[in-house]
């Protein structure tokens, strides 16, 4: 019998129950379990359920949006949409063994599961999520090795006119068969908890991936400065090493506002502290830094030195906040420092501890904060990990196994970083890059994708594994371009380089031990190129701010599988080494040495080569040259694309914005601007400016609008291409509101 219940209903047969809550007319979540009480509390979830019209009978509840089915003893369900047509069926559940099998029919594709190393379509393969140090457990990233750094339990199932997303709020470790083990049949499961997990519908892949993200939360909007290039290396190690290269990148003309430093700026590995030895009058250097415009960023690891008189080992210990093993005594574990301690961020008294130790480093001016090692990595274990059976309090002194926390133990430093240095600093943006994260995550912090390394492989598969990321709700999302471990080169640099333009973290990270890889490194050639594409990313800041901003709104990713545009062309359901850059820019990167040419496909519609801006037709393949100072991007006809001169660093505000019009449909732009860094954008500190291209049979109107005019905006230069014989034409505005008429035959 189902019995309705606030917000939602409630079933049972003899030995489970089963509650169905509603978070939206087409989000649903089920849970099992074994006892009546439902568990309220998820770090991933920031929603709760609500009432929605809804109908029942003995076994089927109807909303607006579906219809449920459930099997009266066995309590499987089926989902169907208002039709009747069968959109998912479970199978099997297995409560306990946390275990349900659903049956696989008309879904083409799989996709999600944030940072997976293969290919985009996760159809016929199998994987399981426990956030790993690769390099400290297996060594180079492959794609034999399924346990990445981040665990985000979610994905789509995709066909041209059905899509649904499935997230698994489930901490432990999971498992999920996407047809492996047999065609037919998805299979998810966790070593713990309970089979609780949140169905989201809708016809199109953009409203589910939304849907996950009205559960889940969108990125915070980054600063906008924070969006130019990064210059990283473990280890600038001294103090001349880093002006070195700060001075230089200024030298050779290379735009640049992030610099990095790595474990060795600390004392002896102790996190919160510099050795002021390498890095003598550190209050001096951060003031030379920020008159070259440098942000400076540093990395704070979760594992804490065992040393009696180091302050945050002594307050922590003092007041109890680290993970203590089984039989009550702290862990203790190893990381660069030695015998290490780990903050028990599960928490709030703990975050906030740890959050209020950022208060010196922002005091002098670090802008960045990069937690690293906080799957977390301990050195001393097979596993690579601290022991599952380490306990956990959480705020009502319950304990929890590290089995249950693990995956989460990133997300929960994420958030203890982000609330603290917003404490220290309420009007200020930060920018925090994590390492290990789980679903979430996106709302507190950046993402790289760890431990490379130099090989055309990786590159190449850092490719599927953005669109992945993407699908799973992450936006700011980049690899170490040229690759951390082992030697980089000329080519891969440049070809590596070419691709960090188009991800939103943009930064060049390399190991102790392998040869230097910042831009001038491998001679006048290369470093002419690299130049020339960072010059590029400068140019398209105000773009991507604008992709950044729509989707903190919604959660639209930034780099897209070419699917979540043309869903129903199933040609694009397989594609890697291609994506879109927001709707408009399409990416095809170069992923293999010495490559002349390479293939490209086109979806339907009108594209403009970026480089000659000539027009090609599309829903075809293309072949296009690809020569080393050349990566193959295009634009779809109808685009309204903002560019930046370029410069040094990136401005708050910028004089003259170069408007692009690509003509051949009507289409319309949304222009953002606001400071790029404070929070008064959130009380409508912000402008924008409506654009719009009109075809008419032997014309074309392109117009602006001023729909909030309440941050400074700059002057328009509009450029216009795809008039008469493959022309371009360009304005110069004094105006803010425009109309321009153009004979197009
Ligand atoms: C880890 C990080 C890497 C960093 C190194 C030293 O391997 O993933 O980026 O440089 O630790 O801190």
């Amino acid at each position: 019998m189902i019995t309705p219940i606030n917000n939602g209903y409630f079933m049972k047969n003899d030995d489970l129950f089963l509650h169905i809550n509603f978070y939206k007319d087409n989000i649903v979540r089920f849970t099992y379990s074994k006892t009546i009480d439902l568990r309220n509390s998820s770090y991933a979830l920031i929603r709760s359920p609500v009432k929605i019209d809804s109908k029942h009978t003995n076994n089927t509840i109807t909303t607006n949006s579906f219809k449920i089915k459930i099997h009266k003893k066995t309590l499987k369900v089926s989902i169907c949409d208002k039709l009747g047509n069968i959109i998912s069926s479970d199978k099997d559940i297995y409560t306990n063994q946390n275990k349900i099998i659903k049956s696989i029919s008309w879904e083409k594709g799989f996709y999600g599961m944030g940072e997976k190393y293969g290919h985009i379509n996760l159809k016929g393969t199998k994987t399981s999520n426990w956030n790993t140090d690769v390099l400290g457990k297996y060594g180079i990233h492959n794609s034999a090795i399924k346990e990445y750094h981040t665990s985000i339990p979610f994905y789509i199932g995709l066909d041209k006119d059905k899509c649904y997303g499935v997230y698994f709020d489930n901490t432990y470790k999971t498992f999920f068969d996407f047809g492996k083990n047999k065609e037919d049949e998805l299979t998810f499961s966790a070593e713990g908890g309970d089979i609780d997990y949140y169905f989201i519908y809708d016809n199109n892949i953009q409203k589910v991936i939304e849907g996950y993200c009205f559960l889940t939360g969108t990125n915070t909007l980054p600063r906008k400065d924070f969006l130019g290039y990064h210059q990283s290396r473990y280890s600038y190690s001294n103090k001349d090493e880093l002006m070195y290269v700060a001075k230089k990148m200024r030298k050779e003309k290379i735009p640049c506002d992030v610099l990095y430093l790595d474990i060795d700026y600390m004392k002896d590995y102790k996190v919160f502290t510099i050795d002021s030895e390498k890095f003598c009058e550190f209050r001096d250097m951060m003031i030379s830094l920020k008159k070259m415009n440098y942000k400076l960023t540093v990395i704070i690891d979760p594992g804490i030195k065992v040393e009696e008189n180091y302050h945050v080992y002594k307050q922590g210990k003092e007041q109890e906040f680290f993970i203590k093993d089984s039989l009550g005594e702290v862990y203790i574990g190893k990381v660069w420092g030695g015998d290490s301690v780990f903050p028990d961020f599960l928490r709030e008294n703990v975050r906030k501890w740890w959050g209020e130790l950022h208060k010196e480093f922002i005091d002098l001016g670090i802008e960045g904060i990069w937690n690293d090692m906080n799957e977390p990595a301990d050195f001393s274990t097979k596993s690579k990990t601290i022991p599952i059976d380490t306990v956990h309090l959480d705020d009502k002194d319950d304990k929890k196994t590290h089995d249950e926390i693990h995956n989460i133990y990133g997300l929960l430093q994420s958030m203890a970083t982000y609330e603290g240095i917003r404490n220290i600093n309420p009007d200020k943006r930060s920018f925090i890059l994590t390492r290990a994260a789980f679903a979430g995550s996106q709302r507190y912090s950046a993402l790289w994708t760890g431990d490379n390394a130099s090989t055309w492989e990786n590159l190449q598969y850092s490719i599927p594994m953005y669109l992945n990321l993407g699908i799973s709700g992450y936006s700011f999302i980049g690899s170490d371009v040229g690759g951390f471990l082992e030697d980089s080169n000329g080519e891969l640099l440049t070809r590596w380089t070419q691709l960090g333009v188009f991800t939103p973290l943009f930064r060049n990270h390399s190991d102790k031990g392998t040869v230097n890889q910042e831009p001038w490194c491998f001679g006048e050639k290369y470093k002419n190129i690299i130049k020339k594409y960072i010059e590029l990313r400068y140019k398209l800041v105000t773009y991507i701010y604008n992709l950044m901003k729509e989707s903190s709104n919604t959660g639209k990713p930034v780099i897209r599988p070419l699917f979540y545009h043309y869903q129903n062309d199933e040609n694009t359901y397989n594609i890697n080494d291609q994506f879109l850059f927001g709707e408009n820019i399409l990416v095809c990167p170069v992923i293999s040495p010495k490559t002349k040419k390479r293939m490209v496909y086109l979806p339907k519609g009108e594209w403009y080569c970026f480089w000659t801006k000539r027009k090609i037709k599309g829903k075809r393949y293309i072949t296009v040259d690809t020569p080393l100072d050349i990566i193959p991007i295009y634009i779809k006809s109808g685009s309204i694309i903002p560019m930046n001169r370029v410069c040094q660093y990136i401005k708050k505000d910028y004089q003259i914005l170069d408007i692009h019009f690509y003509l051949g449909t009507n289409n319309s732009y949304n222009l953002y601007l606001d400071d790029g860094l404070s929070f008064k954008y959130k009380k409508g500190i912000y402008s924008q400016i409506e654009f719009k291209i009109r075809q008419e049979k032997d014309r074309v109107i392109i117009k602006s609008k001023v729909l909030k005019n309440k941050y400074p905006i700059p002057k328009f230069n509009v450029h216009i291409h795809g008039l008469r014989n493959n022309k371009s034409s360009k304005f110069s505005l004094d105006k803010k509101e425009f109309s321009i008429i153009l004979k197009t035959r």
